[in-house]
């Protein structure tokens, strides 16, 4: 069993106060109703309709492809699922970085069309206008800083983000820019984890860490990677709580068995 506070429905101003007395937040991926009715009623607080939908769901290399109307349809499945969690829906790539005018009616079709509760968006002073403007719309906004998948094009690489002095300080800079922007949480995605614990230590909305380790205030893991669904992704950061590929595996092939075999379906299981 889980330990979870006993709020009702998780608001954004539910995780502020969880941040002041010190609450851990859980955050898990869910891209379908049926994986985000078992995650709600396990008591997470945080469903974020990941564009990692792009990698796990669809088995494209990069999140780059996803499209808005695919992200709203993931985010529409997710929210029938839902009766307590907070759900946050990515924005795609493509869908924010133009101009904050095409950022807000992206914002604004998520919201409309899937009913989710706020929207994440990657990167920092680069995209703080378009924050703005979407937070003008009354929509609430979470950023996401450290690794962005969505500009592996320009890293080159996966590893972790930030090591070197001058990314660190933009780091810190573009959290303190978000903040003041309005932003209600900030995802830190594979940082050091001293950097991490200095950004959670100064902003006064709560971080929601991966593999930025233990002193933010919250993890988020893709719920593929921590069920082992995903067996050839293991970054350090990564902990399996189940192996549901094997389970999944041996499942399927006894049902061939039984198929095969004349076992399935018995007498009983026949009309
Ligand atoms: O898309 C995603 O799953 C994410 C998390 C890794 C934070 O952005």
């Amino acid at each position: 069993m889980s330990t979870q506070s006993t709020v009702k429905v998780v608001t954004t101003h539910v995780l502020s106060e969880m941040k002041l007395r010190g609450e851990k937040i859980s955050m898990l991926t869910a891209y379908d109703y049926s994986m985000a009715r078992i995650v709600d009623a396990a008591g997470i607080d945080v469903i974020l309709v990941g564009d990692s939908a792009s990698n796990v769901m669809a088995g494209n290399e990069t999140t780059l492809p996803i499209t808005l109307d695919q992200m709203i349809y993931h985010g529409a499945s997710v929210v029938r699922g839902v009766k307590r969690a907070l759900v946050v829906v990515d924005m795609p790539f493509g869908s924010y970085q133009g101009n904050s005018k095409e950022a807000l009616s992206s914002a604004i079709r998520i919201m409309k069309e899937t009913a989710a509760d706020a929207v994440k968006l990657e990167g920092g002073i680069e995209i703080v206008e378009s924050i703005k403007r979407i937070l003008s719309a009354g929509i609430p906004v979470m950023g996401h800083l450290g690794l962005t998948p969505q500009s592996i094009h320009k890293f080159g690489t996966y590893t972790v983000r930030a090591k070197e002095e001058a990314e660190a300080q933009k780091l810190i800079e573009d959290a303190r820019l978000l903040e003041e922007a309005g932003c209600f949480a900030l995802v830190l995605e594979k940082i050091p984890a001293v950097l991490a614990e200095k950004v959670s230590r100064e902003l006064t909305i709560p971080t929601i860490g991966i593999g930025a380790g233990g002193s933010t205030d919250g993890q988020v893991l893709v719920i593929h990677d921590m069920l082992g669904i995903n067996k050839e992704f293991s970054p350090r950061f990564l902990r399996r709580y189940a192996d549901l590929y094997t389970i999944m595996t041996e499942a399927v092939g006894h049902y061939i068995d039984d198929v095969k075999n004349r076992d399935f379906p018995n007498e009983k299981e026949q009309y």
